[in-house]
């Protein structure tokens, strides 16, 4: 019994089974119909079994054609329906893969963050930033110290720099630090599709952006507000902590350096460990960072990639070209402007309150003319204040350009006369003795009868906005600049407030 249930579980058997039904069934069939036919009856052809009249023509093409088509027209239909309908939702179809493809690069981007290129040793975990120890030499190789280099928090990477930027730190790294080059293209073990999940696996670790256009863009607005007011604070928080506890004498500077003694995201704020060399070390082993003549001074590590900031270089690069008000924001740009004698004119508001109008070239202006009826231009104070003077003298350095160019009024001989600086008064052609208020020009030239107009601070807009901004590979920034991308923007990690304190710090480097 049990061999017999044994041999019906086995497959063959079973197929052998079925096809002996069948074939037993189909001779029965056949016997049946041979058993049941009836003998024919005459010509086919007259009296086929089947034949039968069919429709008539009214039939036929009436209601008969009528069903065709409109079943063909309902097919038709559903067709020319279902296609497109289909092609609606393949958006959504490819969106649901891409997210499913992102989903996977950033969790095998995680995985090389955490277990195969171990960033998390050195940017910590979520990239908060951390530090790898370190071993600083002298020249000639000997023993300084040990010291900890700090790896900025890397979850606000992707506000400072373009995900290209990013690409090129993972592949190059930062020679002569610890950020090795991990890309193929710098010789290093991933591969451009490992480096592109580490980013998509960063780009979900970052926090709040302050940019305020990617808050208003953001799905909730609102949120996205309160969520970059929070980080901010945090940022001021630190910032005000740091002047209490003197490590720093100005907002500037403390932003210049935040987290220098605290660790504060470990760096990645910071404009010093780029911008002052050893600073990533920390000040307890490089004490002199905040020093003149170091702070800003170029090579933000022992790699330096940082430029040098001081000597009034940053000045040179990005001259003043904009007023500051009160409250240290810009004037708005384009300016205010009002009519005057029917024509839109733009103006600036000196610190007492008075317009102080400005030409279409956005040199400020004086009420007067000259003898051709142009306006007459005011001349700048070194300090950034503003002078139209009756009387300038043509001491001028050559290499500054025209002194007439920038003539507020006659220009007159000015000269030594037994030792006492005097002019010759071009309507009486008399020596006239300089006033006790008479100016020295910035330029070097001598002014008199000067009326000083105070103006508020000035500073460059393009500052702002380089540092706002970064640099861009191969773009010019400033006067003569060249960006390699390497200069990260800041717009969406500090707030503006910050940045302006930093642009005035880097002023006075
Ligand atoms: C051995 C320690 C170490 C490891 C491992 C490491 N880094 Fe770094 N990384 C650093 C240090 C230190 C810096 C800052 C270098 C400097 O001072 O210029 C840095 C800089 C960076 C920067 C530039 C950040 C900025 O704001 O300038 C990025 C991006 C970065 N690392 C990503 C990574 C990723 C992703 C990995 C893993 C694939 C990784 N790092 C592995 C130490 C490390
Ligand atoms: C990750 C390194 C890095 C950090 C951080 C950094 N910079 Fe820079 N910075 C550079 C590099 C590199 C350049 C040179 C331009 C280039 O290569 O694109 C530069 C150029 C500049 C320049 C122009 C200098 C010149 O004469 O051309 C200014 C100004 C400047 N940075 C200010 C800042 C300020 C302010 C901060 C902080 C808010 C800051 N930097 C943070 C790397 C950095």
């Amino acid at each position: 019994m049990i061999g017999t249930l044994l041999l019906a579980a086995n497959f063959r058997a079973i197929g052998l089974t079925v096809a002996a039904v069948v074939m037993l069934a189909f001779l029965a069939l056949f016997l049946r119909n041979v058993a049941s036919a009836k003998a024919e009856l005459g010509s086919e052809i007259e009296l086929a079994a089947n034949k039968k009249p069919y429709l008539t023509d009214e039939e036929l093409e009436g209601p008969k054609l009528d069903k065709s088509l409109s079943f063909a027209l309902v097919v038709l239909g559903i067709c020319s329906l279902s296609l497109p309908i289909y092609w609606l939702a393949e958006p959504g179809r490819q969106e649901g893969a891409v997210a499913a493809y992102l989903l996977s690069f950033q969790s095998r981007g995680e995985d090389l963050y955490v277990e195969g290129a171990q960033c998390v040793n050195c940017h910590g975990a979520g990239g908060v930033g951390g530090g790898k120890d370190y071993v600083l030499q002298d020249a000639d190789g000997q023993f300084v110290a040990n010291a900890v280099w700090k790896a900025p928090a890397l979850n606000d990477v992707m506000h400072r720099y373009s995900e290209e930027e990013v690409t090129f730190v993972l592949d190059y790294g930062r020679p002569d630090s610890p950020m090795a080059a991990w890309g193929t293209p710098g010789g290093g073990p991933l591969t451009t599709q490992q480096v592109q999940s580490v980013i998509e696996y960063l780009k979900t670790l970052q926090i709040p952006t302050l940019d305020p256009i990617e808050i208003a863009g953001a799905a909730d607005s609102e949120a996205a507000e309160a969520a970059a007011d929070q980080v901010a604070d945090e940022i001021r928080a630190e910032v005000d902590r740091s002047l209490e506890a003197d490590e720093f004498s100005s907002e500037g500077e403390a932003v210049f350096n935040l987290g220098l003694f605290s660790g504060f995201r470990n760096g990645s704020l910071a404009c010093a460990r780029c911008h002052t060399s050893g600073w990533s070390l920390g000040a307890g082993i490089v004490p002199d960072v905040l020093d003149e003549g170091v702070a800003g001074c170029g090579g933000g590590n022992p790699s330096g990639i940082g430029f040098n900031l001081c000597n009034g270089s940053t000045i040179e690069r990005f001259s003043d070209d904009a007023w500051k008000q009160p409250d240290g924001s810009w004037y708005p740009l384009g300016g205010r402007s009002e009519m005057v004698d029917g024509v839109e004119t733009k103006y600036l508001l000196s610190s007492d309150g008075d317009k102080v109008y400005l030409n279409d070239k956005g040199a400020p202006i004086t009420d007067r003319t000259d003898d051709d009826d142009a306006p007459v231009p005011y001349l700048i104070l070194e300090n950034g204040d503003l002078a139209d003077c009756e009387y300038v003298s043509q001491l001028w350095d050559p290499e500054k350009g025209d002194p007439y160019a920038f003539a507020a009024g006659e220009v007159v001989e000015f000269g030594l006369v037994d030792g006492v600086e005097k002019y010759i008064d071009p309507e009486e052609q008399t020596l006239r003795d300089l006033s006790d208020d008479a100016l020295e020009l910035s330029d070097g030239r001598l002014a008199d009868q000067c009326t000083v107009v105070e103006m508020p601070e000035r500073a460059s807009q393009a500052h702002y906005d380089f540092i706002y901004a970064g640099s861009n590979a191969g773009a010019g920034y400033g006067n003569g600049g060249q960006g390699s991308g390497r200069m990260p923007g800041f717009g969406a990690s500090l707030p503006p407030d910050l940045i302006q304190a930093v642009v005035d710090y880097e002023r006075g480097l």
